[in-house]
This record gives C-alpha cells, sequence and structure tokens, in this order.
C-alpha cells in the first residue's frame, strides 16, 4: 500500500457530528486521504459534500465497498451496524476503524477479529479518547509513580434525566446505557491498570425512564489480580454527581471533577483542554495539593498510528483484542447484575 491511502467514511450522523469529526481527522493526515463519505440519509451526504468539496458521496453501502480508490473505512454508525458494516468490509478487501462501542456481544466481537485475520486486514476500534488531555495527565502521574501503587478507581458520569430520542434509548440497537460513554471508561481503567481481570460484579438499574429500553443506570465493579478495583458507573438517574476520576495510590490521590474540558472534536480536531484536576500526595514533610493542568488532547495522533501501522507496520493503536476486552465487560456486568454473583470476563 503507498502513502496516501483512500479513506471512506460510513456514517455522517448529525447527533456528535462525528461522521465530520473523521473525515477531518483523516484530511488532517498527510498519509490519508478522504475519498468517500457514505450515508443512507441523502441530507447527510450533501452535509458531507459541504464540509469537504472534493469527496465523492454515497448513500449506499456496497458502492464503497467497490470504489477501488478506498483501502481504509471508518465505520461511524449505530452500534447494531458495526459488525454487519465490519463483516461486509472485510469481505470486500479493505482496512476498518470502527468506532466504540465495538459491537453489541463479545461473540460480534470475534467474528469481526476472525474476518480481519481471515482476509489479512486491520481492524482498529476507535478509543480516541485515550488521547483525551485529562487522561493523558492522569497517566502521566501515575507512572510517575507520584502517588504511588494505584489500588482503587472510580468512573462516574451521567446526570438525572431521559436521554434523548433516537436509536441511543435501544437496548438491541445501542447494547445498553453502558455502551456509549462506557467503551471509553473501561478503555481508559484497562490502560491505567495493565493486569488481568478475575471478576467483574455488575449492578443495573431500571426504575423510572420506561420509555426508553435502555438501563436507567449500570454499575460495573472489576477485580485485577493484584487487588486493584475498577468502579466504572453510568447513570441517567444521578440527582447527586460525582467528580469524573477519583484514583488512590498508597502515596496519595488524584480527583478530577470533569465537567466538558476535554469535549471538543465535534468542532475541532486536536485541542486544549482546559481543566485542571487535584492532585495529592503524601511524603516524610506531609501532606501536598497542587492543582495540576490537563495536558492537551491529541486524538488526532490515533489517525497518524492508524497510518504508520499500514504503512510501516506498526502497532494497531487499539485492536479488536482490545475492544473485544472492553465488551466482555460490560457484558460481564450485565451478566453479573443478573445472576447476583461476580462473574469472570471472557477475556482477562
Ligand atoms: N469516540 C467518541 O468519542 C464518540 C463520540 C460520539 C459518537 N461516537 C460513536 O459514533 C458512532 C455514531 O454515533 P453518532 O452520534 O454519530 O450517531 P448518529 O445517529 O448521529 O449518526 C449515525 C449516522 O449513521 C447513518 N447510518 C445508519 N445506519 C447506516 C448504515 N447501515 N450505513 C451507512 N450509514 C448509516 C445514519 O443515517 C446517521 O447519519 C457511535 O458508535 C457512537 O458511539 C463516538
Amino acid at each position: 500500500m503507498s502513502s496516501p491511502i483512500g479513506c471512506a467514511v460510513v456514517g455522517y450522523g448529525p447527533k456528535h457530528n462525528f461522521g465530520w469529526a473523521h473525515s477531518a481527522w483523516i484530511e488532517a493526515t498527510p498519509d490519508l486521504r478522504l475519498v468517500a463519505v457514505c450515508d443512507i440519509d441523502p441530507e447527510r451526504t450533501t452535509a458531507a459534500k459541504r464540509a469537504f468539496a472534493c469527496i465523492r458521496t454515497y448513500n449506499h453501502v456496497p458502492d464503497v465497498w467497490e470504489d477501488d480508490e478506498i483501502d481504509l473505512v471508518s465505520i461511524v454508525t449505530p452500534h447494531f451496524t458495526h459488525c454487519p458494516l465490519t463483516l461486509e468490509a472485510f469481505a470486500a478487501g479493505k482496512h476498518v476503524v470502527v468506532e466504540k462501542a465495538m459491537c453489541l456481544n463479545v461473540e460480534d466481537a470475534t467474528a469481526m477479529i476472525e474476518a480481519g485475520k481471515r482476509s489479512s486486514r486491520m481492524l482498529a476500534v476507535h478509543h480516541n479518547r485515550r488521547h483525551d488531555g485529562n487522561f493523558r495527565r492522569i497517566k502521566q502521574i501515575v507512572q510517575s509513580g507520584a502517588i504511588g501503587e494505584v489500588f482503587h478507581i472510580e468512573l462516574s458520569a451521567g446526570g438525572y434525566g431521559e436521554p434523548d430520542s433516537g436509536w441511543y434509548r435501544e437496548k438491541h440497537k445501542s447494547g445498553g446505557a453502558f455502551f456509549f460513554w462506557g467503551p471509553h471508561a473501561v478503555d481508559w481503567a484497562l490502560d491505567l491498570i495493565p493486569q488481568r481481570i478475575v471478576g467483574v460484579s455488575g449492578f443495573f438499574h431500571k426504575l423510572l425512564w420506561h420509555g426508553m429500553s435502555n438501563e436507567d443506570q449500570t454499575r460495573a465493579i472489576v477485580r485485577f489480580e493484584n487487588g486493584t478495583v475498577a468502579d466504572i458507573t453510568w447513570s441517567h438517574l444521578a440527582a447527586v454527581r460525582k467528580p469524573l476520576w477519583r484514583i488512590l495510590g498508597a502515596k496519595g490521590g488524584i480527583l478530577d471533577p470533569g465537567g466538558g474540558g476535554n469535549v471538543g472534536y465535534e468542532k475541532q480536531i486536536n485541542g486544549p483542554s482546559g481543566g485542571s484536576l487535584t492532585l495529592v500526595t503524601y511524603g516524610e514533610d506531609g501532606r501536598h495539593e497542587q492543582e495540576v493542568p490537563y495536558m492537551e488532547s491529541d486524538w488526532h495522533t490515533y489517525w497518524q498510528d492508524i497510518a504508520d501501522h499500514l504503512l510501516r507496520g506498526g502497532p494497531v493503536p487499539v485492536s479488536g483484542e482490545f475492544g473485544r476486552r472492553v465488551i466482555g465487560i460490560l457484558e460481564a456486568a450485565e451478566r453479573s447484575s443478573r445472576s447476583g454473583q461476580t462473574e469472570e470476563a471472557p477475556y482477562e
């Protein structure tokens, strides 16, 4: 394959402007070239053509598979379409970047991984929020040893209210309430704690928002082999909020209130994050507390890594196997919520 690699974005949705973001990231990567955007809704391809004048647009996905100038497709469609579109893309000989949530269950994730291997094509999951400025700062602090050995992580997001309409509310299309933000949170926790998972406990609640089939609140408590615990909650029923991140180490802790500082890629593809977190450390001279600014978000790095993999043999930024591990935890949490027992995650 030679540079620039011909790319297509499939799904140019209005909700988060995320087909635009994928297109803009591709356009900003010298080794990649945006050839086409496809969406089954003609209004959305008209919007894409307005933003990227030189592209072809398609409203029929098989046209993408037949376009020989396209080697890489980026799938930015509703969750329930991720597996079938990925399988079709591999059958057509394309490389695939698929948005999170990778798919609805582990069985589909395995089918996607195996199809990629059979066709000798790349499968990468778009866990781009590893590049958020707050997460980059948190990872840097944890890896520096400043708070000692991390043994407890809490991640919490959401609010109080029914989510807006559409497929995101329908469990058979979305995967459930955990599948929008949850994959980011699980990905962060796994990236921070490179340990085997020994069990997952889940607590799912359905009390109030009966107009949607998604759960009202979902929580997963993940136990790692070294005893570290990650406690991840997404809520539509959080009348009282928690900080986004609370991390405890043997010699200190990190509190990140969150609050939107990292949200921005709907309008820009890299950017200052504009927030800070509280770092507390304990040393021989007692307690120290400081505000530490977030780092810059470098979402675009993900796309250069994709190009480096395809052109120069570098690692896949987030492999299908890693994406499946994330889905496995969400699935185990739901199983545990039903069984009342701690469940094994299928991929440790
Ligand atoms: N990584 C992130 O930070 C982040 C942020 C926002 C959204 N997302 C992900 O992006 C994906 C899309 O979300 P969204 O908010 O843009 O949804 P959306 O509903 O706004 O857009 C989906 C688009 O896909 C189109 N579509 C549906 N089925 C299709 C098909 N079979 N072929 C072609 N087009 C099809 C629809 O017409 C629509 O325009 C989801 O996986 C979501 O989780 C990720």
